[in-house]
């Protein structure tokens, strides 16, 4: 807010940068002149405050959203959301949204060659629980070409909205997944400077979570903040 002074300890690097040329579209939306404090309103800073009651009934299993089976090798993705010191995050709004099997966007600004599937929206939502757990399941979403360059392409992830309490909390971020050649080449994932901080984005296989015969399991934990905070999408 105007007028505040911001205590927060800065980590050089461990965020992305607004301006990161390799990036192209962040050449256009990078704020070329100083940035004007505008102070929140009661309705941003206020709510809106989600129940279990505003999750419908299966919107984190996103292979059981149509009459049908999605196409794809099938994921579960789970974790915790914390303050930092790893106090848990509850009963927050956790959205993902991400491509099918084939790497495409139900979406109508995604028409690249790739097959929609008819089963498959690629969204979900949960609310994180006491210990400020969740849980997906869903397929693995396939890389896809982007035009940022030449031969781009993104390496497989999934997109990740943290609601908090009220409209100006919202964090979005990104999940990658291990051993994904494309991540060395992603200007998305490299526009974050200090490796460590890109390694918190990339989940980790999990047997303890992986349901036999079913799906592979992986973990993703998000930190708000602190020197072990996940990097977020300004
Ligand atoms: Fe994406």
């Amino acid at each position: 807010m105007a007028g505040s002074i911001d205590y927060r300890l800065r980590h050089p690097g461990t965020q992305p940068e607004l301006l990161y040329s390799p990036y192209v579209s962040s050449r256009k939306r990078a704020p070329t002149k100083p940035l004007i404090e505008i102070p929140h309103t009661i309705s941003e800073i206020t709510g809106p405050i989600f129940c279990a009651a505003d999750i419908s009934e299966g919107a984190c299993d996103l292979t059981k959203q149509s009459a049908g089976t999605p196409i794809g090798e099938r994921i579960v993705v789970s974790g915790r959301v914390m303050e930092e010191d790893a106090r848990p995050v509850r009963n927050t709004l956790i959205e993902i949204w991400q491509a099918n099997a084939a790497g495409r966007y139900l979406h109508k600004s995604d028409q690249h060659d790739a097959p929609l599937d008819p089963h498959f929206t690629g969204c979900g939502h949960t609310l994180t629980d006491d210990e400020g757990r969740y849980r997906f399941i869903s397929v693995r979403p396939g890389a896809y070409p982007w035009r940022n360059h030449t031969n781009a392409w993104r390496p497989a992830h999934i997109h990740f909205s943290v609601f908090g309490p009220a409209f100006a909390t919202r964090l979005i971020t990104q999940m990658y997944f291990p051993g994904d050649a494309l991540q060395t080449f992603d200007p998305i994932f490299n526009s974050i400077a200090d490796a460590q901080a890109r390694a918190r984005l990339i989940a980790a296989f999990d047997w303890d979570t992986t349901i036999p015969e079913t799906a592979l399991g992986f973990r993703f934990d998000i930190v708000l903040r602190g020197r072990h905070a996940t990097p977020m999408e300004k």
